[in-house]
Parts: structure tokens; sequence; C-alpha cells
């Protein structure tokens, strides 16, 4: 308990005071748990005063049944924002939340590449971008561990598929591994400084994530130094010595393979006395540097925990988060005097505010569309609902308005797949009614990700609202009336057909005998299509406002490098101006171009930042590019390397938006660990 000690100190220690028993108790959940709500736990140690381990879900907010708690928007609505600060702020309420219910790991943020559009999951990971991803993790789990819980960085590693999550086998090449899957979590390592990692349900390569030495050795330990522990998904573990000299620290959420079973494998030495204290001192040495033994919690799980300051933050990210996609003739925003119709089960009946699963939760409450809508028109003019569930009368409530807005939605879960990227229930053939009826209709999208809009041409407006949370019917009443002018913009493709899509066959997904082979290589996401000059329905980046933007003036220096720099700082400076009439914000958005012969996809998000701007007003931007932003993964040499020749800079506004470009030379090529 001396404070002077550094966390491994105090780790060996408490190790050295142990007995084989009360190591192995930490090295496994109990199920079932002794005490009500969370998903995890381990006891604690009242002898040597180890604290409890409580874990709880949620990934827009306490899960697990938790009342009192507040209902954030789905993280994909949270990354849409392109925020890194407002992602700082989720994980502060999130981890805030977590703490005040006595949980003290979070099992929260979702980091996986969104590789399938259909992915069930979709909604609870960022999008589609490594580097977007890796940037929203370290801001999430930093805002998480500010308030007491540990994070969670989940779900590690080829996790992109429902269907088949238990016994999928991922086939992927190493190279595609270090360049697409990985760097999410490597971000969340290195610069999240996350203390916990969960493997996950699949296979790589034939071999278990949680019994993988591969990926739990010498990738996460060796590669990215990872000092915390490494926990199972509920269930993923599928061995006790396989997985225990592989490198997995704890078996979550019951005895299985770590209970009884670890301690015959100790007793006949198939694994060693050092290798179980290994995976105890990970986990000790990370509950002494978050100050477990330290700091008290007195939260409990029935504790009230949500607030005003959280209700108007979770406004802010819904609002922040919503992406305007179509908006023919400036419709939108829309005049207070019009009269309106509602339509949709999601605009008023049944609100679909969030995705289910292990992220599902309880809210307060959930202001519907039809009522934020309501509100927020004071009677000033007419407004009309219908479910939808008749289109005939769907479509005379909305000739009779000026406006007609339909809601239409995905009922995305954990645990399965969408069958396809087309909406349920005939919202399509609503549309369609709706559309025909009505030569002003705006659609709004409460998706968990990509669907296809055969309609696309017969809307005037198009509003991706993902599952906002709570404040859903406030949040798009004021991004409809312009109160907040909409600044999101996708962190995922929408394609146009059901096959022009990176994964279209079937050895891709859901795979063929439990494998799915990732042939697209790098190609994943917008990646895909530039390089097969497929033109998306809305490309990665994208999102427009009520306001226009002008980029200008690109200065990149040095224009000159070379690759053996390991402390490369590219700068790369730009003049952004609002040329419209209302203040809004702008997302600047930095893209990479190899030299052709490295085999790379033809551009790469590199960088990015979002500005504010009053009308009329203009600011100059500064980003950076290092010596990563240069390279390419070797996987013979098992190394990054940065290569010569030409790399060509590319700025704008959305991936298929990059009016300004600079080249940049690299000389001499060079290699780092
Ligand atoms: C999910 C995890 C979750 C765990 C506990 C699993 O099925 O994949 O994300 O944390 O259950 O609920």
């Amino acid at each position: 308990m001396r404070r002077s000690l550094t966390p491994e100190q105090r780790a060996d220690l408490l190790l050295h005071a142990m007995t084989l028993d009360e190591k192995i108790t930490m090295v496994h959940g109990v199920d079932p748990m002794p005490i009500h709500g969370y998903v995890g736990y381990v006891p604690g140690n009242t002898r040597l005063g180890i604290p409890a381990l409580r874990l709880a879900d949620g990934r827009a907010g306490v899960g697990n049944g938790a009342k009192d708690v507040t209902m954030l928007p789905a993280p994909i609505a949270a990354a849409s924002s392109w925020d890194t600060n407002l992602l700082r702020k989720f994980g502060e309420v999130l981890g805030n939340e977590e703490w005040g219910k006595g949980t003290n790991v979070a099992l929260a943020p979702s980091i996986d590449v969104v590789r399938v559009p259909e992915w069930g999951r979709t909604f609870e990971s960022y999008g589609e971008d490594p580097y977007f991803n890796g940037q929203m993790a370290i801001a999430e789990i930093q805002g998480i561990q500010s308030q007491g819980p540990i994070a969670d960085a989940n779900m590690y590693l080829t996790m992109n598929q429902e269907d088949n999550r238990f016994k999928e086998n991922s086939i992927v090449d190493r190279r595609t591994l270090h360049e697409i899957y990985l760097p999410p979590f490597a971000a969340a390592i290195e610069e999240g400084h996350v203390g916990t990692v969960m493997c996950a349900y699949v296979k790589t390569d034939d071999s278990y994530s949680c019994e993988n030495p591969y990926l739990l050795t010498t990738l996460l330990r060796k590669q990215l130094k990872f000092q915390g522990w490494v926990m199972s998904d509920w269930g993923a573990t599928h061995s006790t010595v396989a997985s225990a000299n592989a490198g997995l620290d704890q078996e979550m959420p019951d005895t299985k393979y770590y209970g009884a079973a670890l301690k015959a494998a100790i007793a006949d030495g198939r694994v060693s006395v050092a290798t179980l204290d290994e995976h105890v001192r990970h986990i000790l040495v990370t509950m002494f540097r978050f100050g477990l033994f330290d700091k008290p919690q007195t939260g409990t799980w029935n504790s009230y925990v949500r607030t005003p300051q959280h209700a108007a933050f979770a406004l802010r990210a819904a609002e922040q988060g919503t992406v305007l996609l179509k908006n023919t003739d400036g419709l939108l925003p829309l005049s207070d005097g019009e009269s309106i119709a509602v339509i949709g089960v999601a605009g008023g009946a049944k609100p679909k505010a969030s995705g289910g699963g292990s992220s599902g939760m309880i809210a307060p409450y959930v202001i519907s569309p039809v009522d934020g809508i309501r509100k927020r028109l004071a009677g000033q003019a007419q407004l009309s609902y219908a479910d939808g569930s008749d289109p005939a009368k769907a479509a005379d409530i909305a000739k009779a308005a000026k406006v007609a807005i339909v809601f239409v939605n995905t009922d995305d879960s954990e645990g399965r797949d969408r069958p396809n990227l087309e909406l349920p229930n005939h919202q399509d053939e609503l549309v369609e009614a709706v559309a025909a009826a009505n030569p002003n209709t705006i659609v709004v999208l409460n998706t968990g990700g990509p669907i296809l809009m055969p309609w696309i041409d017969k809307v005037r407006g198009l509003i991706e609202a993902w599952y906002p949370g709570q404040e859903d019917g406030d949040a798009i009443a004021a991004i409809l009336y312009g109160d907040v002018n909409p600044s999101g913009k996708l962190p995922l493709t929408f394609p146009r057909t059901a096959d022009e899509i990176p994964t279209s066959t079937a050895a891709q997904w859901p795979g063929v005998n439990g494998n799915s082979t990732y042939s697209e290589k790098l190609d994943v996401g917008y990646r895909w299509y530039d390089a097969h000059h497929v033109r998306p329905l809305f490309p990665f980046g994208y999102g427009l406002s009520y306001t226009t933007f002008k980029l200008s003036n690109l200065r990149v220096t040095p224009a000159k490098i070379t690759g053996m720099d390991p402390r490369t700082n590219v700068q790369v400076d730009l003049q952004v101006k609002n040329t419209g009439k209302r203040e809004g914000a702008e997302v600047v958005q930095v893209y990479m171009e190899q030299p052709e012969k490295n085999g790379e996809p033809p551009r790469q998000l590199r960088a990015f930042t979002k500005v504010d701007l009053q009308a009329g007003q203009s600011q100059s931007v500064c980003l950076n590019l290092n010596s990563r932003s240069f390279s390419i993964y070797d996987p013979d040499l098992h190394a990054w390397n940065t290569p010569s020749g030409n790399h060509k800079i590319l700025v704008g506004t959305s991936s298929r938006d990059l009016p300004l470009q600079r080249n940049i030379v690299v000389t001499d090529h060079g290699m780092q660990d």
C-alpha cells in the first residue's frame, strides 16, 4: 500500500505474498456472480486487500440492464462528428457513469475496422479507416480512463462479422493485418494507454484469438509493448494450456479453462508458475496504475448517475454526428411555417435510438422525432404523423403537407449480421409511396451502417442520423430547422449497388466452410472503391452543410524528407474559409498517395481536423504528418518501411473531393521496427 513505490514494485511485493489459489482467482471471472449488476466479476481478496473487479458493458452508456443512466448516441454516430474533442467527452460521460455505478473495468470502446458493411456491430465501432478509428479510440479511452474505470479495447483482432463469430477463421495476410486491422489497437495502446484488451471470438489464421501466440505475444507484447492485461471475450477462451502459454491473462466470464484446469496444468508442469505470475502481474500492475488500491469507489449498481449535463452532451453528440447527405435546391433547413408530415415507425411509434446486444441499454426516456419536431414547431405549423404501416395512408398525409419526412431504420444488433444492405420491412416501398405523393420528401436514416437507396433520385433531402440515443427527436429537430448546422461526415462508404462492395463474394463474407478470406487485402472500405474505380453513392468523409467552404493556399514543408528519419514531421498548412451566410464547421482531410509501385491503395487518410467558422471567416489550419504517414509494412522484414519516391499529399473535404495537392519527395528509403 506504499504509494511511493511504482505499480510494478507494488505488484511484485503483492505477487510474492500470494498463494497459488489466490493467484488463480485473479485470472478468471465467477459465474454466477455474487453481486447484482455487471457482466463480469473477479472477487476481491480480503486477506491481502485486493479490490474486486466489476466489469460492465456499454458502448453508448452503461449496459447490462443498468437504470438511471444516459443513453448516448451509438459510437458510429459520435465518430461521424470527426471531432476527437467530442469523443474525449463521450468517453468522460461513459466513464463517469460506469464509475458511479461501481464499475472499475468499462468494456469500451469497440474499435475494429468495419470491413463488411452488413456487420451487425458496425454501429458499435467508428468506421472503416484504421487511422481514423485509432484517433477516435485514443480520445474515447482517455476520456473513460480520466473518470476512474480501466477501459477495454475490443475486440482483438479480426472481428468483423456476427453470423459465424464463434467459429469463423479469418485468413488474412500480415501486411494487411498490420496496415488495416492492427493500427486502431496500436493507437489505443501506444497513445490511449488503454488498460485492457479483449481478445475476440474469431480465429485469425487458424488460431482462436485468445490462444493465438502471434496476436497475443508477438504483436501485443513484443511489438506494441502492451503493459495491461488481456481478457477473453465472454466464452472466447477455448483451452487452458494453449491459452495460458500464448498470452491470455484472464478468462471471462467463468472458470471453465482457468480454474481447476489451470491448477492441474500448473501441477503437472504444462503451464509454469512463472507464466501464471506473468498473467497475474499484468492484472495487478494495471490495477495499481489506475489507483484501484488507493481511491475509494462508493457507487453501486443502483446509484443514480445520469445528470442534466450528460443529457445535454448526449444531445450535442447526436447533433454533431448527424450527416446531411442530400439537400436538393436547399430544401433544408425547413422554415417554421411549413406544414409537415412525419412518417415511419422510427419517427414516432418506436424511435430507433440504439443498437442491440451487449451495447443495448435502458434509456431513461427517448424523445421521439415527432415529439421533438412538435416541440420545435410550438404550434406554428400543422404537423401530422403516420407510422407507415399503411403506405396509402402515409401518402395521404404526405400529400396534404408542404414537406414529408420519412424515418426509416435497420434493427442492428450484436449476434447477427444484416442479410444484405436492403432496408427491411418494405420500407423502400414506403419511401417510394411518400415520394410519389410529395415532391418535398426528406428521408432520415436511423441505421447502424450503410443501406442501399433505390429511391435516392426521387427524394430531395437525405440525413443519416444513425442510432441517436435518448435525445433523438430534439437532435433531429435542431438539424431539420437549422438551429444546428450539420457538420458530420461519413466514417464509412455507402455503396450504390449490392455487388459493388469490397466484400461481395461468399468466400469473403460470411465465408465458406468457416473460412473467410480477406482477398480484398488492403482494399477495405473507400480504398477498394478508389482502386476499382467504382463510384460509391456517398464516399467516405462526405457530408454537407447549410453553408459552404473553400480550401486554399496549401503548403507542405519540408518538400523533401529522408525515409531514414523516424522523427519526420511534415507540416501541412492551408486556409479554410466559410464562404456562405451562416456559421458552420468543416472537416479538413489529408490523404496520401504512395508511389504506385508499392502496391498501396490509391489514397489513405493520414490526418484530419475540424474547424468552426463564422460566416465569411477565414482561418489557417496546420496538420502534421509523421514517418508512419509515409510508411508501409514489409512482412518479410517485419518492419515499417518508408519507400523513396514521390508521395502525393491530397487535401479536401471528402475522400472524393480533394482539390489541393502537393508532392513530397522521399529520398532514401528507411526502415523502422
Ligand atoms: C460481446 C462483448 C461483451 C461481452 C459481455 C460478448 O458477447 O462480444 O462485447 O463485452 O459479451 O457482455
